[in-house]
């Protein structure tokens, strides 16, 4: 059985203080839970061994890495120094990473199995733009996007690797993707999946949906056979509708 799970991004919100409490919050908020749901949370980098004191369910995911191991990269955080600060996941690919920073699928590749052999455990994020949907291009997008970043790597590999297809025209906009869109495509990642590695690795993978996922929606969601969860923005940043969105397996 795949694993359910829900993973709260909160980008670059929360000053510290702020931020240990949220995580307190979700902590105290989610452990009652009776959905059998892994609760991830990503905050920004400065927060993460302190927040990390804080949580015991909850896990710790990291927002970004580096492509490098380590050495002159000003500004840079790389994969051994998250797992030195107590962080288990790391968010790569994420589409803010790929429109602001220029990340592409190569790039996105290098990180992905940085993090790999540091010991992360990379959430690969990948979804298509309005006009690529639109045009019809939505498969071939996300196909490239999955081949590439995740080119090289083994069906061992792939059970330390989690995919969230996040369609860019529902991030942060209100406009969440429908049940159907959601199932359509990540029925098609599996098969993907099954294709480039092995039936066992499309059906052991969890494929979360994130874009304005939120309490109203979120168990519509859920309710698909494709979808084993949802990555968070907007409303991970409230612990009790975070809360909600886990109740709502
Ligand atoms: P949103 O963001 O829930 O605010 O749409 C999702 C994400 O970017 O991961």
């Amino acid at each position: 059985m795949r694993k359910k799970i829900v993973a709260g991004n909160w980008k670059m919100n929360t000053l510290l203080k702020d931020g240990m409490e949220l995580a307190k919050a979700v902590e105290e908020q989610t452990r009652a839970s009776s959905a059998d749901a892994m609760v991830i949370i990503a905050p920004p980098f400065t927060h993460l061994s302190r927040i990390g004191d804080l949580i015991s369910h909850v896990r710790l995911a990291a927002q970004n890495c580096s492509s490098e191991a380590s050495g002159a990269y000003t500004g840079e955080v790389s994969p051994d120094m998250l797992i030195s600060a107590g962080v288990e996941y790391v968010i790569i690919g994420h589409s803010e990473r790929r429109s602001y920073y220029a990340e592409d699928n190569q790039v996105l590749n290098k990180k992905v199995k940085l993090a790999l052999e540091a010991g992360l455990k990379p959430i690969y994020c990948c979804g298509e733009v309005l006009e690529e949907r639109e045009a019809g291009k939505l498969f071939e997008v996300v196909e490239t996007q999955i081949k590439v970043g995740l080119e090289g790597l083994t069906a061992a590999d792939m059970e330390k690797v989690v995919i969230a297809y996040e369609p860019v025209w529902a991030i942060g906009t209100g406009k969440v993707a429908t049940p159907e869109q959601a199932q359509e495509m990540h029925q098609f990642i599996r098969q993907l999946l099954a294709r480039l590695f092995d039936e066992r690795v499309a059906e052991d993978i969890s494929l979360l949906y994130g874009g304005s996922c939120k309490p109203s929606n979120a168990a519509e969601l859920f309710a698909n056979p494709d979808v084993d969860g949802g990555l968070i923005g907007g409303a991970s940043l409230k612990a009790g509708d975070f809360a909600a969105i886990v109740n709502a397996f």
